[in-house]
Parts: structure tokens; C-alpha cells; sequence
């Protein structure tokens, strides 16, 4: 898989990108991903890439010119199963999204800053625009790096244990069951004894029960 991140602001995707599971996927080449400096795609004296908005109103927007050509030139190399402008106006990113996504050969994710991006890029080349909440932050990039991790440790192989991505929380529709490590007792809180005994369906059992408890507390709206 290949994500091309386009950013305004490159050095905010560096340190999740150069860590931990993301860092081995990609030494392991399970997955390419190529930050893109929107300011390079300017070529005015001042590198020009953002403007008020026409009409008035707070905050600059993010020219279409630079992001045309970067977009243009990536599309010339290869074709783009979706490019994704992350957006709080956009679709609720979920699980279901991220299993989905993780099954593409090529993603562009294009980053938002200030107060957007002109409408005609949205238009032209946008085919997806994607929030990962309902609420505002101050430019695309962290919610990029939120996709992208969801996403890349979904690609087989990505996390050591193949099993845990699918028992992951929501993967079924409830919320994972409480874990535990030694030691046994620790300041006085034990746990639980089912745990210990090495019962696997006793176990299994004790964990579907804990997982519909913690949903139905916590997500009523998960239970219908
Ligand atoms: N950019 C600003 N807020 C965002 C959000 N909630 N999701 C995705 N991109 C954003």
C-alpha cells in the first residue's frame, strides 16, 4: 500500500511516522508512505500557498493551484484508488472505514490548515472527505495521521500478533474486555480469578460478558 500525505505543514507528520508501529511497517515495506510540502507546489517569490477568503470572513484558505499540481503529478505516476481531504465536515471516520481503506493500493490524503481549502479541489478532486469527530482542530494533519494509523495496523502483519487487530475494540460491534499482566495482586487490587485458572472457555465467556457490560455502559447507542 501507498499513502501520499499532502501537507502545509510536513514537519507535524514527521514523528508518528518515524516511530513505532507505523516506523516498522514501512522499514518492513508493508505500506509507502511520502509526506508532500504543499509550499514546494508554489511558485510565486513568497511561495505563496493560502489566501483570504473571498466574500470575507476569518481565516485563510488554501489555494487551488499548488494542490492541482501536486495532485496532478502524483496522479501522472500511478492511479489513486481515493483522495481523501480530511475535513470536520466530513463523513465519520469508523472501523468499517479503516478496514476498508486498508484494502487500497494508493490513498492521497490531502491535509486542510487555516480554514480550508478552495471548494474546487473538494469538487475536482476529491472523492472522499472524511472527520474523525465532531470536533475542530486546527488543520488536517493529525486527523491524516489518525487514519493512517488506523488504517496501516489493519495490513496483515503490520502488529506482531495477527490475531489482536481482529479482536480489537469494535471490530464486532463491542468495546474490548479489561486486560490484565502480572502480578497477581497489586496494592491489594486482584485479578480476576478466571484469568488465573487457565480455563479458555471459561475465559472467553468471562470476556463477552465484560465486553456487552463495558458496551452497554459506556455506548448504549452500540447495542441496538
Ligand atoms: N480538520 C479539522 N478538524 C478536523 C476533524 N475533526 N477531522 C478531520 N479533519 C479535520
Amino acid at each position: 500500500m501507498r499513502i501520499d500525505i499532502i501537507s502545509a505543514v510536513p514537519l507535524l507528520l514527521k514523528s508518528p511516522l518515524s516511530e513505532s508501529i507505523l516506523k516498522r511497517a514501512q522499514e518492513k515495506k508493508l505500506v509507502q508512505i511520502i509526506v508532500h510540502d504543499l509550499r514546494s507546489y508554489a511558485h510565486d517569490k513568497h511561495k505563496i500557498i493560502d489566501l483570504p477568503p473571498y466574500g470575507g470572513g476569518a481565516g485563510m484558505i488554501l489555494k487551488p493551484e499548488p494542490i492541482f499540481e501536486c495532485v496532478e503529478k502524483l496522479q501522472s505516476e500511478r492511479t489513486y484508488d481515493d483522495i481523501i481531504y480530511v475535513t470536520a465536515d466530513g463523513e465519520a471516520f469508523d472501523q468499517k472505514m479503516a478496514n476498508d481503506l486498508s484494502l487500497k493500493k494508493n490513498l492521497i490524503i490531502l491535509c486542510g490548515h487555516y480554514k480550508g481549502i478552495d471548494q474546487r479541489v473538494r469538487e475536482i478532486l476529491v472523492t472522499r472527505e472524511i472527520s474523525i469527530g465532531d470536533y475542530v482542530l486546527t488543520g488536517g494533519e493529525l486527523a491524516a495521521m489518525v487514519i493512517s494509523d488506523a488504517v496501516i495496523r489493519l495490513i496483515p502483519g503490520a502488529i506482531g500478533d495477527g490475531e489482536s487487530a481482529l479482536t480489537d475494540s469494535f471490530q464486532d460491534g463491542l468495546l474490548d474486555a479489561p486486560s490484565y499482566t502480572r502480578p497477581p495482586e497489586f496494592r491489594g487490587m486482584k485479578v480476576p480469578e478466571v484469568l488465573l485458572g487457565g480455563n479458555h472457555k471459561e475465559v472467553s465467556k468471562w470476556k463477552e460478558k465484560q465486553r456487552k457490560l463495558k458496551t452497554q455502559h459506556r455506548r448504549k447507542d452500540m447495542m441496538q
